[in-house]
This record gives C-alpha cells, structure tokens and sequence, in this order.
C-alpha cells in the first residue's frame, strides 16, 4: 500500500462548509426551486459536487437530505460537515431533486428502497444519477415515477475545475434542464451528449485523474531518481502538468505542436520521448481509456 510522505502527499481537501448567514435552500439556479435536496450515498463524488455548493452558498446544508450506509459514517459525516447524514433512506427519497450517488453494484438496493415511497404523480421528482455505466432506460425502469438525468462528472469538481456530461432522459422541463446545467456549472464546465457517448466521455473525463495522477508520480520519481528531493519534484510535477494543460488550452495548440516546439534537434526532450515511444506510453493510454469506457459498459 501506499505511504504517504508526511506533509506531502495529503487526503482529498475537500471545502470547509460554513454556511453563509441566511442562504437560501436551493439559490438563483433557473427558476426551479426545490425547497430540499435527497443524497443517496454521500461518498466522495456526492461531496465533490455538493460541498463546494454548500461553501458558496449556493445549497442550504439544511435543504440537504443525505443518506448513507452505515451509521458510523452517518455520524462521521454529520460531524464533519455539519450536514444531517442519515441511513433511512425515506429521507432523501422524499426530496423533489435526488442526487443517486451510490456505487453502481447497489443500484438494486437503492430502488427497492425507494419503492416504499411514495412519489407525487402531478410534480414528478427529479433523479439525478451519477452511476458510472448505468443506462438511463434501466433507471427509469427501477425508478419509474421519477424523471431521469444521467450526470458523468469528474473528482476535480473538488476544486471547481470539473467536467460534467449530462444525458437527459424524457420529459423534464426546460426550467429543470437549466437548474441542473447550472447546479454542475458551478463546479466546472457543462456538455450536453447523447447517452451514447456518455461511457467514452467517463473513460476520459472522470477515470482520467487517476491516469493523470499516476504520470504525475511517475514523472516525480523519475526526478528523485535523477537528484531532486522528493517534496519539490512532486510539486514541480505537478506544476508542469497544471502549466502544460494552460498552455495547450489558452493557445489552443494541437499536442503534438506542443511537443515539437520543446523537442529541439539532438536535445533532451527528444531523448526522453524516444524513451517514453520505446516502453509504449502512447499504447498505454489509449488502452487505458478503452478499457475504461469497455468496463463502464460492461456495468450497464
Ligand atoms: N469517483 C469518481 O470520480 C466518479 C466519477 C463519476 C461517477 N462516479 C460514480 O459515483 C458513484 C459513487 O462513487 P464514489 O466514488 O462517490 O463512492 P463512495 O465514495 O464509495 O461513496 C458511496 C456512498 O454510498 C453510501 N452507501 C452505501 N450503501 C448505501 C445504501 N444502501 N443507501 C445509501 N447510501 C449507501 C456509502 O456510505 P457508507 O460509506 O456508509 O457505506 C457512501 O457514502 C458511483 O456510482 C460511481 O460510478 C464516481
């Protein structure tokens, strides 16, 4: 297992949640107006996309109805973010948005325990699922009463840099398609795709930060190897990954421009690739990202 180094390589930060004075339940996204939102499974992703709503004020932590599966870390949760975080799932399920952020292998569970509810026939509850591989048609069978969006966001929501793909199942209104737009917006930028591409997208977009992450380490210890101390390669790894991704972006340069202009004739940049060309990096990361949109559709 891995060992953290002390003071370097921390747990997820994730946002302090101090609300500020007298917000609003559910504020200023479109002109829907939940007056509570249901969690079903407030683990990482929940929080990465909840938290920092709650932070700026966006979310009430009183509108949050969160359920999770065990009480010791209902009691965990309520003490660290000053949320009531319940294991009856009555709580969330009674909500007019829910937010279905549990793991896909208890997807069964969680319907059968929102079959016990019952759901208003005229203002249809909203079902946003984050279920990685999930297909919208096999929710709206498990959760007929509900209207149904399929939400593939991504960890780095944590920092309001993420990435959300959205496919909407039938029947929700504008004014609802535009509260959700903006409720991920928050977080990061927003794309409307057919639930077709939905599985490529996660394999890039949320499964991505562990490849990226794992380039990151690997290129830190190739720094150590070669002299640095470890605390300022990490950090000037990550730097570079930060900076290079700016770069790309803001001059919206095509990768291979990018790297044609650090590779010089007979230099050090060209030794490296040639290395990295030898142990198959390309190979290795378009099998990675195959392999994860190949796994997101095996859990359909
Ligand atoms: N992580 C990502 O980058 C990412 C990206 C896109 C989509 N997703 C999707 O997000 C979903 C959640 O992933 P995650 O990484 O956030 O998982 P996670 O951290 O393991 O969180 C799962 C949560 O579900 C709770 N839970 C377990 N059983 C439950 C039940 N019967 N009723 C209600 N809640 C229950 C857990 O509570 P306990 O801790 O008490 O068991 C925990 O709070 C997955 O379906 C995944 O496909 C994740």
């Amino acid at each position: 297992m891995h060992t953290p180094e002390p003071g370097l390589a921390q747990p997820m930060a994730l946002p302090s949640t101090t609300p500020p004075a007298g917000s609003p339940p559910l504020s200023g996204l479109g002109g829907f107006t939940p007056e509570s939102f249901g969690v079903v499974g407030f683990g990482r992703m929940a929080q990465a996309l909840l938290l920092p709503l709650i932070d700026s004020g966006q979310v009430a932590p009183a509108a949050v109805r969160a359920v999770v599966g065990t009480v010791a870390s209902a009691v965990r949760l309520e003490a660290q973010y000053g949320l009531v975080v319940a294991t009856d799932p009555a709580q969330a399920w009674q909500a007019p948005v829910v937010l279905l952020a549990v793991k896909p292998q208890l997807l069964a569970a969680a319907a059968e325990a929102a079959q016990g509810i019952p759901v208003p026939v005229v203002r249809r509850p909203l079902l946003i699922s984050v279920l990685a591989g999930v297909p919208l048609a096999r929710l709206q069978g498990l959760f007929p009463g509900h209207r149904i969006v399929r939400a593939v966001p991504n960890t780095p929501a944590l920092v309001r840099q993420g990435l959300t793909g959205l496919a909407w199942g039938e029947g929700i209104p504008a004014e609802q398609q535009l509260w959700v737009r903006q409720l991920f917006a928050q977080v990061g930028e927003v794309l409307d795709l057919p639930e077709s591409q939905l599985d490529a997208f996660l394999a890039l977009t949320s499964s991505g930060p562990a490849y990226v992450a794992l380039v990151a380490e690997a290129m830190a210890d190739g720094a150590v190897a070669a002299g640095l101390p470890r605390a300022l390669a990490l950090r000037l790894a990550h730097r570079t990954l930060a900076g290079t991704a700016a770069l790309l972006q803001e001059q919206e340069l095509h990768p291979a421009q990018l790297k044609d202009m650090v590779a010089s004739p007979g230099g050090t940049t060209i030794a490296g690739l040639r290395q990295l060309e030898r142990a198959g990096l390309r190979s290795a990361l378009i099998e990675a990202v195959v392999a994860a949109a190949e796994r997101s559709r095996e859990l359909a």
